[in-house]
């Protein structure tokens, strides 16, 4: 427990996750005197529980895929098998390193590390233990928890993304609910692994915030890696037993699996911590803010995943640091969900940023889409890769959006990034020469075609 003798700051931070830790390394920078209070450990779900743990067992999924498939490039491998507590040490190495490395920034940063439960106890303070902390400024950062669904509770053979990180073996089955971002990037490791894998998709489309392009293809490529997929079908009923768990579908099908992953969303962590009784206005739990992160409370801030919108670690950097630059009279450029990159990491990897050519139209009327297969790649083509990227651009406009999907894609998303929040045209990045063979050059291949000049496509 950090020990200050006044215990007042400029900015009193609840929550040490992705969000506030960003606000908190920025405003130091700018010459805040920042506590932040964090009731587990800094780094909070994205180092903890979510992004960084899931990409490892992600990458050992491809390595496994990589030994079973050595034989398609005329190398002699096979795949003996998955050591789950090699690959989970594996796994917990990479958290360990990052996590020492983050306390050993927050440290000389000389940001005042508070351990416990923080609550919100007047508007200008904050609760943790014994300690009252109070701060001219305070932002709420308490981030999202895995959310269950009426009837499906947590325990034995039924977990969310939480348990399915730690587990201990390879299930030989599993029922997953929810086909968006954590139910296809657990589907994508369980089946590199070897598992049976089932996911049961309420809408029409797996990942269905992407592009329907981007969700067609995901579906033809999980559909060749042998995933058994159920569109359109609710989760109605579940039963376990010693030996399995049963899934019963508002279509009246059943599933039957070892275990089931339940991943239909994450709520805001904003319970009991004190917020409405202190006039923060809340809506089903989501701390509501205007553009500038401010909350109906003028000296109160919210970031990251309890501010309704896309629940993304670096939408919570940005988020950090836009508060901790608001507060010290920057004046900085607000963060627009629309124009944060998006990945997706199972495999083949989803990547986008920008309008849907759907929401495009809503918004633009008149627009132009250009589909560039990955097929004409060189470098996707050695790969062994397949997939598309596509970019729509308003009629005559910039480029809006940008959706890519294939092996490695996500490494491409800081260019479409760039096309997007630039504003660019496409005759203007069609100029720029893309290294050949990269995977970038799919990018530079759409941009000409809907320059009107197009390379290595066929008419
Ligand atoms: P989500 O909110 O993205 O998707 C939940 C899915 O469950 C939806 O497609 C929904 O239609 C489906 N669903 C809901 N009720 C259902 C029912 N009764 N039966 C069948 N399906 C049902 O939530 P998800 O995937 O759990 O992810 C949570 C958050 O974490 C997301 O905001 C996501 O962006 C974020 N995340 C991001 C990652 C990344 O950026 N790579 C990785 C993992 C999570």
């Amino acid at each position: 427990m950090a020990d200050n003798a006044d215990n007042s700051f400029d900015l009193v931070i609840l929550g040490g996750g992705s969000g506030g830790y960003a606000c908190a390394l920025r405003a130091t920078q700018l010459g805040l005197r920042v506590a932040m209070v964090e009731k587990d450990k800094v780094g909070g779900t994205c180092l903890h529980r979510g992004c960084i743990p899931t990409k490892a067992l992600l990458h050992a999924a491809e390595v496994a895929d990589e030994a079973r498939s050595g034989n398609t490039v005329g190398v002699k491998t096979t795949l003996e098998g998955i050591d789950m507590a090699a690959v989970n040490s594996y796994k917990d190495g990479v958290v360990g390193g990052l996590y020492k490395g983050l306390q050993g920034l927050v440290t000389s940063a000389g940001i005042t590390v508070y351990e416990g439960e923080g609550h919100l106890v007047g508007t200008d303070a904050v609760q943790v233990g014994d300690q009252r902390l109070t701060g001219r400024f305070i932002v709420l950062a308490t981030g999202s928890y895995a959310r269950t669904l009426p009837g499906l509770d947590i325990g034995g053979r039924v977990m969310t993304s939480d348990q399915a990180l730690t587990m201990d073996a390879v299930p030989r089955s599993v029922v997953i609910i929810g086909g968006s971002v954590i139910g296809v990037e657990f589907a994508s490791v369980w089946r590199s692994f070897g598992a049976d894998v089932t996911i049961v998709e309420a809408l029409p489309h797996l990942v269905p915030l992407e592009d329907e392009v981007l969700s067609k293809q995901l579906e033809r490529a999980f559909r060749r890696r042998g995933i058994t997929f159920k569109l359109g079908a609710k989760f109605t009923e579940l039963t376990q037993d010693d030996d399995s768990v049963t899934v019963v579908l508002d279509t009246g099908e059943k599933v039957q699996a070892e275990v089931c992953l339940v991943a239909v969303g994450r709520g805001p962590a904003t319970d009991g911590l004190g917020y409405a009784e202190h006039g923060v206005s809340v809506d089903r739990g989501w701390v509501t803010t205007d553009e500038r992160l401010h909350t109906s409370v003028p000296q109160v801030f919210a970031v990251g995943d309890v501010v309704p919108g896309l629940q993304l670690a670096h939408r919570g950097f940005g988020h950090g640091i836009f508060v901790a630059e608001e507060i010290a009279g920057r004046d900085p450029m607000p963060i627009v969900d629309t124009t944060i990159p998006r990945v997706t990491y199972c495999d083949p990897e989803v990547a986008s940023v920008g309008l849907t050519e759907e929401q495009a139209r809503q918004h633009y009327g008149d627009v132009d889409t250009f589909e560039y297969n990955l097929a004409g790649n060189g470098r996707s083509k050695i790969l062994e890769t397949s997939g598309v990227v596509k970019l729509v651009r308003e009629k005559d406009g910039p480029i809006v959006g940008v959706h890519m999907i294939g092996s490695r894609m996500g490494e491409q998303v800081g260019e479409a990034s760039l096309f997007v929040n630039w504003e660019a045209y496409p005759e203007d990045v069609a100029q720029f020469v893309h290294a050949h063979p990269t995977q970038t050059e799919g990018l530079g291949e759409a941009a000409l075609a809907l320059a009107g000049k197009p390379l290595h496509v066929h008419a």
